[in-house]
């Protein structure tokens, strides 16, 4: 699928070139699986194939940046200063849509806010932002117990997809001591949690 220029002003080969000179190749292949995943559901669920593929490659953008360049973004970007007492596995999505605003030149707010939430969720998702959220738990380079019955769910019941991970995530994260960020607790209750 070519660009149509909307969201990006190059083309696809112009952005993956991009991404992949700020990844691993590890990574790198992880973000081509995301966005061939998001391209696929975006047809199933009915939402903009590109702006989803878009999403996809670029979602971990970010993931590789050092510290420093993370808590200097936030301060240039006034962002939350209780940001500063996370890190890069929540940093990466917040911080990050303004590193792909500001070095790849995305403004697309769908895009940029279905970046913000792939980590945790939040309590209000767009379809856009749950394809991204089931994408990067499903896509094909994926391997954890259960990971096929995340797979089903997430091409028959984008909504169940998201209770599925959004519960087993919180209980990995709860079964390693972890700390939990507050919107993964309010995601938990928006759509886990009996209602
Ligand atoms: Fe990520
Ligand atoms: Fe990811």
């Amino acid at each position: 699928m070519e660009f149509s220029g909307r969201f990006y002003a190059g083309g696809k080969e112009d952005l993956l070139q991009q991404i992949k000179a700020e990844l691993s190749d590890f990574r790198y292949r992880h973000i081509l699986g995301v966005g061939q995943t998001c391209f696929e559901l975006a047809q199933k669920y009915g939402v903009d194939a590109e702006q989803a593929m878009i999403a996809g490659f670029v979602h971990d953008y970010a993931k590789e940046k050092s510290d420093a360049q993370f808590i200097e973004k936030i301060h240039a970007k006034n962002l939350p200063l209780d940001l500063l007492n996370w890190g890069n596995f929540i940093w990466h999505g917040v911080v990050g849509a303004e590193f792909i605003k500001d070095e790849l030149h995305i403004t697309d707010e769908a895009i940029l806010n279905a970046v913000r939430r792939h980590t945790v969720g939040a309590p209000f998702m767009t379809v856009l932002d749950k394809i991204v959220y089931v994408s990067d738990y499903v896509e094909p380079n994926r391997d954890f117990p259960d990971v096929e019955m995340a797979r089903v769910l997430a091409y028959s019941d984008l909504e169940q997809a998201v209770i599925f991970e959004t519960k087993h995530t919180l209980q990995y994260l709860m079964s390693t001591n972890a700390k939990i960020y507050p919107d993964a607790i309010l995601t938990y209750n928006a759509y886990v949690a009996k209602k």
